[in-house]
């Protein structure tokens, strides 16, 4: 619960939502990436719907996370934020949940571990079901089709009747997402999340792995301290944060009826927040200053989230922080960078200079995946391990000539033992190999193993 002197704390920099903002002010404004509902009135009837249900997090939350990522503004935290490209409603399961919610948690235990700072978590999970495109078709098979949105819009199933747009898949974007969410608590704050637990973290294919096998070296050391401290007669018991996590989620604002359905004014401060997430983000497709979603994002007071790509300006870049951060409170903007792992070098320096000298107090994360993405010859989109870790390293790199924190990365990952990106340590997973359990909806994730891997690329990073 948020105390009174909490609320106090914050109140001399209030973030104001600008003058005559509703949530419903982006219908004004260009709204780029919006499906084509064949039926208004159907629509219609299931936003007045999603109106009246319960908001899936609620202010203080939100309030609190900011605060977290101010602390990784000033240097003293680091941001994960990792999970799928694309949720899907036909991969949802417990054990689906419970499995990426374990490689987030091995993450984030090895870069704690490894660079003694502590990890604010933030998952691509119980929200994350829309997807921008670059072409409005795509050839499945090779048909022509209409593109695939992600589940909250139409279904990846390759029949054009499948990819029509349709609006009560809204609504189980919602219960997805409320279950999930249900689940997610319950898992970090009931015991699962223990610290006691970090053996049970490891699944068992990734236990007999290289990477597994680092990870439980880890896991036997924290072991071994937990027993010490019980030993000097510490009461491990008192200890709320041994034996349970904060984990926020967070997914693209992108179809706006639904965000806009979902926001809610908060009752303590009378402020409006999209109560569909903890914290939410514009996508590299749709961050023009004068669209819809930058107008929606800019009255919401979530922490939010902008990518910034490769042929982002300075002059933009800071244009985006006035607009969505005038008060520039630490915590409520994280830029996002995935600029490539040949362009980091020469594209971040002149973004971070001007945001630097502006005086803005953004989040800086990687996004190491987004821009390194190709086609391999079998024709399946893929990213190889070495430019993702190249672009981290690149961005680490950056951020230390310059003098600024490199606050966080931002990864998609799956708790599967997929074969979607290629390379990482010993059996690396070639080109041919991509076939064998290729399920993403969309974008190549990294497997159980390669994230854990890159976590301890990124501690090792971390510590210098
Ligand atoms: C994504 O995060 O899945 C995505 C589409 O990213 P971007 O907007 O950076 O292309
Ligand atoms: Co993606």
């Amino acid at each position: 619960m948020e105390s009174h002197a909490a609320l106090l704390r914050e109140s001399p920099r209030v973030h104001q939502t600008p003058h005559g903002w509703t949530p419903h002010g982006w219908k004004e404004r260009k709204a780029l990436q919006q499906p084509e509902w064949p039926d208004a009135a159907e629509l219609e009837r299931i936003l007045k719907h999603l109106r009246t249900l319960p908001p899936l997090v609620f202010a203080g939350e939100a309030r609190q996370l900011t605060r977290s990522l101010a602390e990784v503004a000033a240097g003293n935290a680091f941001l994960l934020q990792a999970g799928d490209c694309a949720e899907s409603f036909a991969d949802f399961s417990a054990d689906s949940i419970r499995d990426r919610l374990k490689v987030i948690l091995q993450m984030a235990i090895i870069l704690t571990y490894g660079s003694g700072v502590p990890v604010i978590k933030v998952g691509r999970i119980a929200g994350q079901f829309a997807k921008p495109r670059s072409s409005p078709t795509e050839i499945v098979d090779g048909r022509e089709l209409a593109a695939f949105r992600g589940h909250m819009v139409n279904d990846d199933a390759a029949d054009p009747l499948a990819r029509i747009p349709n609006p009560n898949r809204l609504l189980a974007a919602y219960h997805q997402s409320s279950s999930t969410l249900n689940l997610l608590r319950a898992f970090t704050k009931g015991g699962f999340a223990d610290l006691s637990q970090v053996h049970a973290w490891n699944q068992e294919y990734i236990a007999t792995s290289p990477e597994g096998q680092r990870y439980e070296t880890i896991a036997g050391e924290i072991d071994r301290a937990l027993r010490f401290m019980a030993a000097c007669g510490i009461d491990l018991n008192r200890e709320a944060n041994l034996h349970q996590v904060e984990f926020w989620t967070s997914h693209e604002a992108l179809v706006l009826d639904y965000e806009d359905a979902l926001t809610r004014q908060d009752s303590l401060t009378g402020n409006f927040y999209d109560c569909s997430a903890h914290m939410l983000w514009v996508g590299e497709r749709t961050r023009q200053l004068d669209g819809a979603h930058v107008e929606f994002l800019s009255g919401i007071h979530n922490p939010i989230g902008a990518k910034i790509g490769p042929t982002a300006s300075p002059d933009e870049v800071i244009a985006l922080c006035e607009r969505l951060n005038p008060a520039r409170i630490p915590g409520r903007l994280t830029l996002i960078t995935r600029l490539g792992a040949t362009k980091v070098t020469t594209a971040l320096p002149p973004l971070v200079e001007a945001v630097k000298k502006a005086g803005h107090p953004v989040v800086w994360v990687c996004d190491p995946m987004h821009a390194n993405t190709f086609q391999s010859d079998s024709g399946r989109k893929t990213r190889h391990f070495d430019d993702v870790l190249a672009e981290i390293k690149g961005f680490f790199s950056v951020h230390e000539s310059l003098g600024t924190w490199p606050g966080g990365v931002h990864v998609e990952i799956s708790g599967d033992n997929v074969t979607e990106c290629i390379g990482g340590q010993l059996d690396q997973i070639s080109e041919d190999e991509l076939h064998i359990r290729y399920t993403t909806t969309c974008d190549p994730r990294l497997n159980a193993r390669q994230s854990i891997d890159l976590a301890f690329r990124i501690a090792e990073l971390l510590k210098h």
